[in-house]
């Protein structure tokens, strides 16, 4: 009987997400609670032939340098910026991803967030809840409107398109910015510094890699106006936390409204959590019962695939297939 693959899965996923690899594998499976490649899984790593991780794992050279076996990473997110994509494909590996089919349901979360911090509604909420609603305010909770006012998108992918349409249909009027101009898209291509003048609400779609690590720090929050509302739904590492801290202290803009975060999880005592014009949530853009199952199906797909030496499904390295 040949012995099945071993296969490390650095956190428990929903038992009834992974049917496909009953029978097929042999799994070690990380704590819910511990971020990144445990201990116990670390020392696996000799034998294994396929990681299944989640965005919060670092698979660098270093790991890398410990699995000589390895024939798949298969990562449970779409971006894969916790993935040394150039060491992968140098030693052939290839990295599977799952695109597209978070697509509407992160372009939602954004819609929340921007609709959120435009009527204020964490703050109002609260104020609800802690007896200041005493009479029908008329001055009261004031917030931005949608109609008319412009949107910002920097990154116009695949998710960066589905909130311009959303958005348009809200009547906001979207301008973008990108590496270059993109075909089919009803909105206008700005520089970048041109969006952040013009924009009433910006919303980040863009990778994180080494151009947009950083990118909204002091000099672009500077440019915003002061009643701009930052939207980040893409990676914490876009913005500068300690600069947006100050963007907001200082009113260099209005509010902002975040999915992701730097650091993730954001401790508890940053700042940013006791600002009122600041609302954050746990990093669950794709956080819909049937996103996250068919997030974590294509997961094993890509998986399976690498393992029985097939061309992964969904692939963010298809050079590693080039002869
Ligand atoms: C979520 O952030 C993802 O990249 O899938």
């Amino acid at each position: 009987m040949s012995v099945l693959p071993l296969t490390i899965m650095t956190h428990p996923l929903p038992p009834e997400w992974t049917t496909s690899l009953n029978g097929r594998v042999r799994l070690v499976v990380g704590p819910a609670d511990y971020a990144g490649i445990a201990p116990h899984l670390a020392e696996n790593l000799e034998e294994a032939e396929g990681i299944l991780c989640l965005l919060t794992d670092i698979i660098d050279s270093k790991v890398l340098s410990i699995s000589p076996r390895l024939r798949v990473v298969s990562n449970m997110a779409v971006g894969v910026d916790n993935v040394d994509l150039a060491a992968c494909t140098t030693r052939k590996i290839p990295v599977g991803n799952t695109p597209d089919v978070l697509t509407d349901a992160t372009a939602d979360m954004t819609m929340a967030l921007l609709l959120s911090a435009a009527r204020r509604l964490a703050e109002a909420a609260a104020d609800a809840r802690d007896g200041l609603w005493r009479l029908w305010a008329p001055a009261g909770w004031l917030g931005a409107d949608l109609r008319g006012a412009a949107l910002g998108v920097v990154g116009m992918g695949k998710i960066g398109k589905a909130v311009a349409e959303r958005a348009q249909g809200f009547g906001l009027k979207v301008i973008y910015t990108d590496l270059q101009p993109m075909k089919g898209v009803q909105a206008e291509f700005v520089s970048f510094d041109r969006l952040l003048t013009q924009s009433d609400f910006i919303t980040l779609h863009t990778p994180l890699n080494e151009s947009t690590r950083g990118l909204i720090g002091e000099s672009a929050l500077r440019k915003m106006k002061p009643t701009a509302i930052l939207v980040n739904a893409a990676r914490g590492s876009i913005v500068q936390t300690n600069a947006l801290v100050m963007a907001l202290r200082e009113h260099w803009i209005a509010a902002a409204a975040l999915d992701v975060t730097d650091p993730e999880p954001l401790p508890t005592d940053n700042p940013l959590f006791d600002m009122p014009n600041c609302l954050i949530v746990p990093h669950i853009g794709s956080a819909t019962r049937d996103t996250r199952r068919r997030m974590a199906e294509m997961a094993c797909e890509n998986l399976l695939a690498g393992l029985e030496g097939n061309k992964l499904p969904y692939c963010a390295n298809p050079e590693v297939y080039q002869k």
